[in-house]
């Protein structure tokens, strides 16, 4: 029988640790060692590991954390053996909506200021070729390409998954007169879309989170992902019930990151190899591919070159961490392109 706990009934600590250990558990693990690969760190489920990533959350007293750990014991949510803690099923769960709570309102907090910031508004205009308030590594270029592929016209439906503030979902309609629904799980950008894009009745937003999605089967004609299928957690189902709510010769558009932890190890990155490719395959999807890693490059460059030039108007703002952040990551991850830890790929996929 399925052990329900609603998250409701647990103290804010324990649903901090249940998160906690969700995120840590979705890392490639050593099974010699019971270590988890954590960017360059390696972290064991024991109680001092668990404290070190949790510790900024719930502070650094070893005892309040291992009285929340014995409480989640005694309510079955996680397992120990060998001083290693593990969720069980039912811990998962709430751990996977705790971790989704947490990402949502990172984006409600960034999305919004990125929204209301004038340096911003100049930073994507100058690197994507229009201020579309877009998160992203798509110019408008891209955007253009995925349209052309796409073919989309004024009786499609289509479905923009993780929309963000819905001014792409916005040009997109605008462009080919489709109707298209924009969703995200991030409540304030869902608000902000909506009072800030035309009204009409082939626009609409909705709160949705993407592994949960709600729609009957046969709905979208086209489904478009940009920049948001790989932070998905379990792409399978998901991969799946897209399968089901797209119409029989139904297409899409997936911008997508592969990522790996080892240096020059190409082959887990092949788009063949990647977890996108084998759950279309097992779908019965077909694909072309394009790798557009060299295009990313070009764009994290401009990212950088542009936030720079800009800082000091970011600064004005306080908003300096905005693109101290976008900056600091773009190095990162033009490293991770030319250290073979990365490679981006355009899907463009048919239902059959
Ligand atoms: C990198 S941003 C891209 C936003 C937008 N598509 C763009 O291209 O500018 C990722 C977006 O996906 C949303 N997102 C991430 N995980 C999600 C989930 N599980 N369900 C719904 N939205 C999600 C975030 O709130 C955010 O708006």
């Amino acid at each position: 029988m399925e052990n329900k706990f609603p998250e409701s009934k647990l103290s804010e600590n324990e649903q901090t640790i249940l998160g906690v250990l969700y995120s840590v558990e979705l890392n490639p693990k050593d099974s010699e060692t019971n270590e988890y690969f954590i960017g360059e760190k390696r972290i064991k489920l024991n109680v001092e590991g668990i404290l070190s990533v949790s510790k900024h959350r719930i502070g650094e007293d070893i005892d309040l954390l291992s009285s929340i750990l014995e409480t989640l014991l005694t309510k079955n949510l996680i397992n120990i053996s060998n001083k290693i803690y593990s969720l069980t099923e039912v811990g998962s769960k709430i751990g996977k909506k705790i971790k989704s709570k947490w990402f949502s309102e990172f984006y409600d907090k960034l999305l919004l200021r990125c929204a209301k910031s004038q340096a911003y508004a100049k930073f994507c205009e100058l690197v994507y070729g229009e201020n579309l308030v877009q998160f992203n590594v798509i110019d408008v270029q891209q955007l253009n390409m995925m349209l052309e592929k796409l073919e989309l016209n004024s009786n499609d439906e289509v479905l923009d998954l993780g929309c963000g503030l819905g001014k792409i979902t916005e040009y997109l309609a605008d462009k080919t007169g489709a109707s298209i629904t924009g969703i995200d799980f991030s409540q304030k950008s869902i608000q902000y879309a909506k009072m800030n894009t035309k009204g009409s009745e082939k626009l609409r937003f909705e709160v949705q989170d993407i592994n949960e999605l709600n729609y009957p089967s046969n709905t979208f004609d086209a489904i478009i992902a940009l920049d948001v299928l790989y932070w998905v957690d379990d792409l399978e189902p998901v991969i799946k019930t897209l399968k089901d709510i797209l119409k029989p010769n139904g297409r899409m558009g997936i911008f997508y990151v592969q990522f790996q932890n080892q240096e020059n190890l190409t082959e887990p990155l092949e788009s063949e190899n990647t977890k996108l490719a084998k759950f279309l395959d097992q779908n019965n999807y077909t694909y072309e591919v394009e790798d557009i890693s060299q295009k990313a490059v070009e764009i994290w460059e401009r990212k950088i070159a542009v936030g720079k030039d800009l800082r000091a108007q970011f600064l004005s703002e306080g908003n300096q961490d905005i693109i101290d952040t976008r900056v600091a990551g773009g190095l990162d991850v033009i490293k991770k392109f030319e250290t073979k830890q990365q490679k981006r790929y355009f899907f463009y996929v048919k239902n059959k």
